[in-house]
């Protein structure tokens, strides 16, 4: 019989932001592709309804606390899987936020929070888990970018500027790291449904504007994302490397 597709049998994959969201979705596809899971998120954030997803294609999971803001807590947390599973195949740095500001009002201090959750938490993980692909000679890192990485958005400069920032981390990353058998990838979605647009997506105005700008004539959805994310981790992504794959319906190619 011919072997199916993107599986993901014997991998462990670790996601990061897995309480909700996109991440929740990631976890649950490429537990069903066959990955054993590690879901991980801010510690206080329940990663109970995660774990049930996970658990109905895969009853391997583990939860991990980690602040990917906290380098300590970066350490622990890689030390805690490491001595409980030994390897991470797989890194999904998918955590993130997005406060909208317009350039005028916003603050050092979101300045602050935003590249510390988006850029150099998943930074940092990374070289944590590198060495540990760098052994097995075969890693993927998968960050969960964004077109507004890649666009301007009015509105979001700070968060454009994290997500432009992290397309540039894969490219380099992805680089340094290809003769070790690692590939880096990021996943650029357009709009989706979640806690972190909800609000504004309410807003028939700004609604009106997005879906103007989608070929496609809707928004993306979480399925479609964590798709793209279990290609780029499998064996049949292996020539895909410092490559932001767009999700956005077409958004981009205006
Ligand atoms: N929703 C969209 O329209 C959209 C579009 C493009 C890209 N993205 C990206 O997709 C990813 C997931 O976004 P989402 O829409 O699911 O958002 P969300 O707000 O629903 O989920 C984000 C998750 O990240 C976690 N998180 C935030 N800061 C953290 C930290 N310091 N440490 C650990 N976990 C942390 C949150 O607790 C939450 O569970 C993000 O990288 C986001 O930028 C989202």
């Amino acid at each position: 019989m011919e072997k199916s597709m993107f599986r993901l049998d014997g991998k462990i994959a670790l996601v990061t932001g897995a309480a909700t969201g996109i991440g929740a979705g990631i976890a649950a596809t490429l537990a069903r592709q066959g990955a054993a899971v590690v879901i991980s998120d801010k510690p206080g954030e329940s990663l109970a309804a995660t774990a049930e997803s996970v658990k109905r294609h895969n009853d391997s999971v583990m939860e991990l606390e980690m602040d990917v803001c906290d380098t300590d807590q970066i350490r622990a947390g890689i030390r805690k899987l490491q001595e409980t599973l030994g390897k991470v195949d797989i890194l999904v740095n998918n955590a993130a936020v997005n406060r909208p500001a317009p350039g005028l009002e916003v603050t050092e201090e979101s300045w602050d929070d935003h590249f510390k959750a988006n850029v150099k938490g998943g930074f940092f993980l990374a070289q944590k888990v590198a060495p540990m692909m760098i052994q097995q000679k075969w890693g993927r890192v998968i960050w969960i970018s964004s077109q507004s990485g890649l666009i301007g958005i009015p509105g979001q400069p700070v968060y454009c500027s994290t997500k432009g920032a992290v397309i540039q981390l894969v490219k380099v990353l992805g680089l340094e790291w290809a003769k070790h058998g690692i590939t880096v990838n990021s996943v650029a979605p357009t709009f989706v449904e979640t806690n972190m647009t909800r609000k504004r997506l309410q807003n028939q105005e700004f609604l009106r504007f997005v879906l103007g700008k989608i070929p496609i004539g809707r928004l993306a959805t979480i399925d479609e994302v964590a798709a793209a994310v279990a290609f780029l981790a499998s064996e049949e992504a292996s020539m895909v490397n410092c490559h932001a794959l767009r999700v956005d319906g077409g958004w981009t190619a205006w």
